[in-house]
């Protein structure tokens, strides 16, 4: 590949973190999503919370009907639970015979739908057990949320309060650190001794990649690029960007594309969420392109998740080209509109 190529083709990527939500909304998001990736992860903070193989059943064949309605006959969503104080091993085991792909953890309080979360670990201690013995992932919302630690630095003390002891106390356990956005965990994650086992990886979204926290104040407020974990210093994006580009198998795509309606952005209380999903492959690609690493980009999209989760890589094959596309100021949601990451710009790659 020479150094500034204009067209990459990539075996089909999948996205290993994503939100489509439910009901009206979710025909609309699905769309973009399945339009460039094969198989995603979907997350389970629905309301109320995807907490069993029952309701996860259910949402699955939801998603399926609005595939149908979209004409998508090839998408495939990884289903996920949402891991509670109150999760038994027994769901564990049940979620592991059902082909549920993982439990999400998301600390009480956290983001967005997280109110059913964990309020202390020592809670789900035989699900977790459970999880390790099956090799069920723990996928990770990796922050404190006591109030009295300021908003830039719960990642890192997650690191070291939560994710450090637990990792001691089950080191089988597979555990996916998502949407990281800080260099403590890029390194972390790096650094991790697994004795040659697939324990530890992290997801990178494409705006920790693209931007930092300057990007939420530019000229005024920006609740579009407002998400959780919130965008950190420059020296943490240079650290993400070099950790996804440096084609080390621990670190591979994660969107967290979480659509919110446009009101709900631009409010007095915003929610957290950048709607991404919209040409997430051109932003990914833009990033990677940043610093000539764009031959490192198909080990991240599109390897590095599936030899994780033991699934098989995709055969397809996609083409991203160098024509620049203009991104909408706000695409329809339901009977509402979104408006996507990087509204009324363009960017530099589109898909084929
Ligand atoms: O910004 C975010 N939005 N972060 C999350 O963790 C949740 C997500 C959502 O569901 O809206
Ligand atoms: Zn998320």
């Amino acid at each position: 590949m020479s150094n500034s190529p204009t067209k990459i083709e990539l075996t089909q990527p999948d996205d290993w973190h994503l939100h489509i939500r439910d009901g009206e909304v979710m025909k609309d998001v699905l769309a973009d999503t399945a339009r460039q990736f094969a198989r995603a992860i979907i997350m389970p903070n629905l309301k109320p919370p995807v907490t069993t193989v029952d309701l996860a059943k259910a949402y699955q064949s939801r998603i399926e009907s609005n595939l149908k309605l979209l004409g998508v006959t090839e998408f495939m969503p990884l289903m996920t639970l949402y891991l509670t104080d109150n999760t038994s091993a027994d769901e564990v085991r049940k979620a592991k015979d059902a082909g549920i792909a993982a439990f999400k953890l998301y600390p009480a309080g956290a983001t967005t739908n997280s109110d059913a979360g964990v309020s202390d670990l020592k809670h789900c201690h035989a699900a977790l057990e459970a999880m390790q013995a099956v090799g069920m992932p723990l996928l990770v919302h990796g922050e404190v949320t006591h109030a009295d630690i300021d908003i830039f630095d719960r990642e890192a003390v997650f690191i070291d309060t939560i994710l450090e002891p637990l990792r001691k106390k089950l080191p089988e356990l597979k555990i996916v650190f998502e949407h990281i956005t800080t260099k403590q965990a890029a390194h972390y994650v790096r650094d991790a001794v697994t004795g040659g086992k697939n324990t530890i990886a992290a997801t990178i979204t494409p705006q920790h990649l693209l931007m930092n926290r300057n990007a939420i104040f530019a000229g005024g407020i920006r609740p579009h690029n407002y998400c959780l974990p919130v965008l950190k210093r420059e020296e943490h994006r240079v650290a993400l960007l070099q950790a996804a580009t440096s084609g080390n198998s621990r670190f591979f795509l994660g969107t967290d594309s979480a659509p919110h309606a446009k009101g709900a952005k631009e409010a007095a209380c915003g929610c957290a969420g950048c709607y991404s999903a919209f040409n997430a492959l051109g932003l990914y690609a833009e990033a990677f392109e940043s610093v000539g690493k764009l031959d490192k980009l198909e080990g991240f999209a599109s390897f590095f998740g599936p030899d994780f989760y033991s699934l098989p890589r995709n055969s397809k094959k996609i083409t991203l080209v160098k024509h620049a596309q203009s991104i909408p100021m706000e695409l329809p949601l339901g009977d509402a509109t979104i408006v996507p990451l990087r509204a009324g710009e363009t960017i530099a790659w589109s898909l084929v």
